[in-house]
């Protein structure tokens, strides 16, 4: 089957089994078969955080569970918990929907809600773990579903424990989000607080926010369907304090952000524009002009040429500032 549907990137690739599954007794039932339990597996959602290198000789899991509820939750929050399969943008309009403020940094981020845990998607401020309660996942090693609690989820900046060796095997099934009952719009991302004030708006409302992140994503960020792609393709590097000193000392106008243990943020897209990129394609694989940490399929591309054009882009950053970047999706 071509995955070609399937992946934001628009690259060509084919798996040799396909399952689409929409609850967790359909998981259970197809992992318990032996001959589909043995095979390399692939769990997909949106797509899109994932660069396919190559067919995938193996099973590729679809989850298309559907689902949405609005729980009881305690004195400070209240809960909404949503299955997996559930579109992540179509997610956060329903909370807002439902008068329930707390998503709306994340709004139009492409994917789905089982994905989100996995990167702790964050933009505009906020990240998963912020407004995270628990989430489900099947363990195809037990046959059972276990809940696990933030803690356990070892969240980090794109990261969780399930892109580690301990976590990488569960199949996230539901994930129940805290929204706070006093809730106070978050601008410590100061393009979305100048946004709010360019329209007059001082006291913004949950909807309000949501559509001026949606209005700075449309300016910035391609639209999948239109223009493959998978997001940013790169981590913003975490430096020391020394090292950033460093570099500053040499290019005072180096994009940082200090963290809360004293080590420094650079902007990926920063040294990626300064070293000449933006714009620039290499075949079919190109930096979006206007952000250049975004990597596009410009039509045809495969996944080689975009880690072409992705290690052209590393080794160029690296011989001007000293700094390796990590891919953020997943190679498969
Ligand atoms: N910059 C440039 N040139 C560029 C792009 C950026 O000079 O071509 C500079 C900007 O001027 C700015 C800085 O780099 O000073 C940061 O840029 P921006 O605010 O656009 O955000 P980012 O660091 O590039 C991160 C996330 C995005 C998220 C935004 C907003 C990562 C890897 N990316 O991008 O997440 O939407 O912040 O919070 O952390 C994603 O992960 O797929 C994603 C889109």
């Amino acid at each position: 089957i071509s995955l070609r549907p399937f992946n934001t990137f628009g690259i060509e690739a084919h798996a040799r089994h396909y399952l689409r599954v929409t609850d967790v007794e359909q998981l259970r039932h197809a992992l318990l078969d032996p001959a589909l339990a043995a095979l390399p597996r692939l769990v997909l959602g949106g797509g899109s955080n994932l660069l396919l290198t190559g067919d995938f000789d193996g099973l590729v899991l679809h989850i298309a569970s559907t689902g949405k509820a609005v729980l009881a939750g305690d004195a400070d929050h209240v809960h909404v918990r949503a299955a997996a399969g559930e579109n992540w943008h179509e997610f956060v309009q329903w909370t807002l929907a439902q008068g329930l403020g707390g998503l709306e940094n994340l709004a139009l981020i492409p994917g789905t809600v089982g994905a989100a845990p996995i990167q702790n998607i964050g933009a505009y401020g906020l990240e998963t773990k912020d407004v995270f309660h628990s989430l489900t996942a099947y363990d195809p090693a037990t046959g059972a579903e276990v809940t696990l609690d933030a803690a356990a989820c070892r969240f980090a900046y794109r990261d969780s424990m399930f892109k580690h060796d301990d976590g990488r095997h569960l199949i996230i099934t539901s994930v129940t989000f805290a929204l706070p009952r006093a809730w106070q719009p978050n601008l410590r991302y100061a393009e979305l607080g100048t946004a709010l004030a360019e329209q007059g708006i001082a006291t913004p409302t949950p909807r309000q926010v949501a559509d001026t992140v949606i209005a700075i994503r449309q300016r910035k960020l391609p639209d999948p369907r239109v223009i493959g792609n998978a997001g940013s393709f790169f981590k913003n590097p975490v430096v020391s304090a020394a090292q950033c000193a460093a570099l500053l000392a040499r290019h005072p106008a180096l994009v940082h952000h200090r963290q809360p243990d004293g080590s420094e943020k650079l902007a990926a897209g920063w040294l990626i524009d300064q070293c000449g990129w933006k714009g620039k394609s290499l075949g079919a694989a190109g930096v979006y002009p206007k952000q250049a940490l975004v990597l596009v399929n410009n039509g045809g591309a495969t996944g080689a040429d975009v880690q072409r054009l992705a290690r052209a882009i590393q080794d160029d950053v690296e011989a001007r500032y000293g700094v390796r970047l990590e891919p953020e999706p997943v190679f498969v």
